[in-house]
C-alpha cells in the first residue's frame, strides 16, 4: 500500500499542538491479528452476538461458554505481537508535553509497544477477578472446574473486562473525558464509535473546538465531523504521520 500523504495544515496543527489525546479501537489491533468485533466478515460478533457473551446475563446464564470464549480470546491476544500503529503512538507520546492515549481494547499491545500512560476504558483481558468479589486471582487449578472457583468466596471466576451494561472504571472515564475537553488534537484510530461511553470522546473533542482526525480505512458516524480523515489501516497510517512529523522537523530544524 502506497504511503498515504497527511496534509501540511495537519502536521502544522499537530507540530503546534500542546495537548493531544487519542482513542483506539479494536481496529488498531486488527493488523496484529486480533480480530475486531464488527468487520463483517472476520469479526468476533460476525458470529456470536454481544448479548450472548459480553454481558454479566450470559455469564450468569452460560458461565462456562463465556468463560471459554474469553479464554479462546486469550490465547489470540498471547500470540498477538505489538504492530506499526501501536509502535508509531509509542513513539508520538514522548512529543507532547500532555499526551493521553486512551483505549476500548482490553489486549494490552499499547503497553507492550512502549506507551506509558494507556487509559484502558475496558479493561484487560489478561487479569482475571472473582465474579462476586471482583478481587483479582492470579492463578487456580489446570484441572478444575470451568470456570475456575475463586479460593475465597468459591464463586466463578470472570475476565477483568467490562461487559455491556457494566460501569467503566470512574478514574479512567473522567482521565478521559477531561482529555477530550481540553485537548487541541484528538485522533481517533480503529474504532467503529458505535459504544458508548467511549464513541462520545471524539464528538466531545469536536464541540471542544479540538481538530479531530479519523483514522480508519472505513467510514464511521464519526466521520462527517471529522476535520480530516486519513483512510487506511493504522499500521500504515500512524507511521506515515510520525514520518512526516520527522521530516517537517527537518525542514525547520525544531521538533
Ligand atoms: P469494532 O469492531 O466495532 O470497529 C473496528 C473499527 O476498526 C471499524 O470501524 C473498522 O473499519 C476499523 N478497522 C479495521 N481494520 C483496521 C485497521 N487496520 N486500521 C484502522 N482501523 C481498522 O471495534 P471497536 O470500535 O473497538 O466493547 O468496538 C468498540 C467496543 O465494542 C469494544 O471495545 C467492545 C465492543 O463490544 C466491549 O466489549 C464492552
Amino acid at each position: 500500500m502506497p504511503n498515504p500523504t497527511i496534509p501540511d495544515e495537519l502536521i502544522c496543527r499537530l507540530r503546534h499542538a500542546e495537548r493531544v489525546a487519542v482513542l483506539t479501537g479494536a481496529g488498531i489491533s486488527a493488523e496484529s491479528g486480533v480480530p475486531t468485533f464488527r468487520d463483517a466478515v472476520t469479526g468476533l460478533w460476525a458470529h456470536y452476538r454481544p448479548e450472548d457473551l459480553a454481558t454479566p446475563e450470559a455469564y450468569a446464564r452460560d458461565p462456562q461458554l463465556v468463560w471459554n470464549w474469553y479464554q479462546w480470546r486469550r490465547g489470540l491476544v498471547a500470540q498477538a505481537q505489538p504492530n506499526a500503529g501501536h509502535m508509531a503512538l509509542a513513539q508520538l507520546e514522548a512529543r507532547f508535553p500532555a499526551w493521553t492515549l486512551i483505549t476500548q481494547n482490553v489486549d494490552n499491545l499499547h503497553r507492550r509497544a512502549g506507551s506509558r500512560h494507556v487509559v484502558a476504558l475496558h479493561g484487560d483481558i489478561a487479569r482475571t477477578l472473582c465474579s462476586v468479589e471482583g478481587i483479582e486471582v492470579a492463578d487456580w487449578p489446570a484441572d478444575g472446574p470451568v470456570p475456575p472457583r475463586c479460593p475465597h468466596c468459591g464463586a466463578g471466576l470472570r475476565p477483568g473486562v467490562v461487559w455491556f451494561g457494566e460501569d467503566l472504571p470512574h478514574a479512567a472515564i473522567d482521565t478521559a473525558f477531561r482529555a477530550a475537553e481540553t485537548c487541541d488534537v484528538f485522533l481517533c484510530v480503529g474504532t467503529s464509535t458505535l459504544v458508548y461511553p467511549a464513541a462520545e470522546l471524539p464528538f466531545v473533542a469536536h464541540r471542544h473546538r479540538a481538530c479531530v482526525v479519523e483514522i480508519n480505512p472505513d467510514e464511521t458516524p464519526l466521520s462527517p465531523v471529522a476535520d480530516y480523515r486519513l483512510a487506511g489501516p493504522a499500521g500504515v497510517v500512524l507511521p506515515a504521520l510520525v514520518e512526516a512529523l520527522a521530516m517537517a522537523d527537518a525542514v525547520t530544524g525544531q521538533a
